[in-house]
Order: structure tokens, then sequence, then C-alpha cells
């Protein structure tokens, strides 16, 4: 059973596909700025602009998203723990909650605060993460609209059939 009205739902849908896809866009927008670092672009613009970039929209929004995320399992008849595409998204994105905080973000200050003498192995600390995220995201999105794998814990046994893909709960 739905814990919330059919405009509340909707809303908080909205709510969590901007949060998720912005901060897909975000993530791309990394990218952009490790590749252009990469390809010789001005390192005293680029870098420290990523680390704005991370600190003031990537990290709040990682953390956002996990909110956001998490909201939307427990209040739709989805739940937390009931379907595994639900509990795989919720295992990717806490994960990468802790990535970004503990480890993108200060990895990608620093590279702002070194000046123009990195080296590439320094400037692939904007390509790699960035790559390896995006993709989960990607990955994400693909498992949220085709809704793989079933139920872990059926409901009741009428919830036991086959779900077609795309039936909305
Ligand atoms: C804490 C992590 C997350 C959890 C627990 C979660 C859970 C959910 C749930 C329960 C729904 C269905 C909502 C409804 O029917 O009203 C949903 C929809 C959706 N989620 Fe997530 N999500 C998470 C993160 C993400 C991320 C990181 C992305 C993409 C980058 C994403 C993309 C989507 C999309 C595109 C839908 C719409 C699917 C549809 O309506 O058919 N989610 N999510």
């Amino acid at each position: 059973m739905s814990r919330l009205s059919p405009a509340g739902r909707k809303a908080l849908l909205t709510l969590h596909l901007v949060t998720s896809l912005g901060w897909l866009g975000a993530d791309l927008v990394l990218l952009a700025l490790g590749v252009a670092g990469l390809r010789g672009a001005d390192p005293e613009v680029v870098y420290p602009a990523a680390g704005l970039l991370a600190t003031w929209l990537f990290a709040p929004l990682s953390v956002l998203v996990w909110l956001v995320g998490l909201t939307s399992a427990l209040l739709t008849p989805w739940g937390l723990l009931r379907w595994r595409w639900v509990l795989v998204k919720f295992a990717i994105t806490t994960a990468m909650l802790g990535l970004v905080l503990l480890l993108l973000t200060p990895t990608v200050r620093r590279l702002g605060e070194l000046g123009p003498d990195l080296a590439t192995r320094d400037r692939l600390d904007l390509i790699i993460p960035p790559t390896v995220s995006s993709t989960l995201l990607i990955v994400m999105t693909v498992l949220s609209t085709y809704k793989p794998w079933g139920q872990l814990r059926p409901a009741n046994p009428a919830a036991r059939r086959p779900v077609a893909a795309g039936r909305r709960r």
C-alpha cells in the first residue's frame, strides 16, 4: 500500500528524477572538465572549476539523491527490501555517496590547489572516477526503467507472478 496520495507520489517521483538525473549531468560535466584538463586546457581554470562543482553541486546532490531515493522506496509500494532492482540501486548509491564524500571531493579540491604542475596521473583522477560513476548512474537509470530480477520478498502469493515490464505499482 502506498503511503502517499497520487499527487504526492508524482511530486516525489519528479523530485527523484530531477535530482538523480541532475546528479548524472553534474558527473558528466566533471568528466568533460577532466578531458579538457588532460587535453591541455589551462589547469588553473579547469581544476578549481571542478573543485567548485564537486563541492557545491556534486557532493550535495549525492546526499540529496540518497535521501530522496530512500524516501521513494519507503513511501511507495516498491519498498526498500522487496525488489532486487531497488535494493541494488540503493547499494550502488550508498557506495557512491561514501566515495564521493570521502574520496572524490577531497581529491578534486586538492587538484584545484596543485596549480600548473599536475602530472598525468593526477589528471586521471578527474577522468577515471567520473567515468566509473557516470557508467553506474546510466546502469541505474536502465535498472529503474526495466526493473529486472523480480522480488526478494513477495508481499503475498499473488505477487510471486512475474511482473510485466514497465508495469507501475
Ligand atoms: C538510494 C538510491 C535509490 C533508491 C532507493 C531508488 C528507488 C526508486 C524507486 C522506489 C522508484 C519508483 C518510484 C515510484 O514508482 O514512484 C524509483 C524510480 C526511478 N529511479 Fe530511483 N532510486 C535510487 C536512486 C536512483 C538513481 C541514482 C537513479 C539514476 C541515476 C534513479 C533513477 C530512477 C528512475 C529513472 C526512476 C523512474 C522509473 C519509472 O518510473 O519507471 N534512481 N527509484
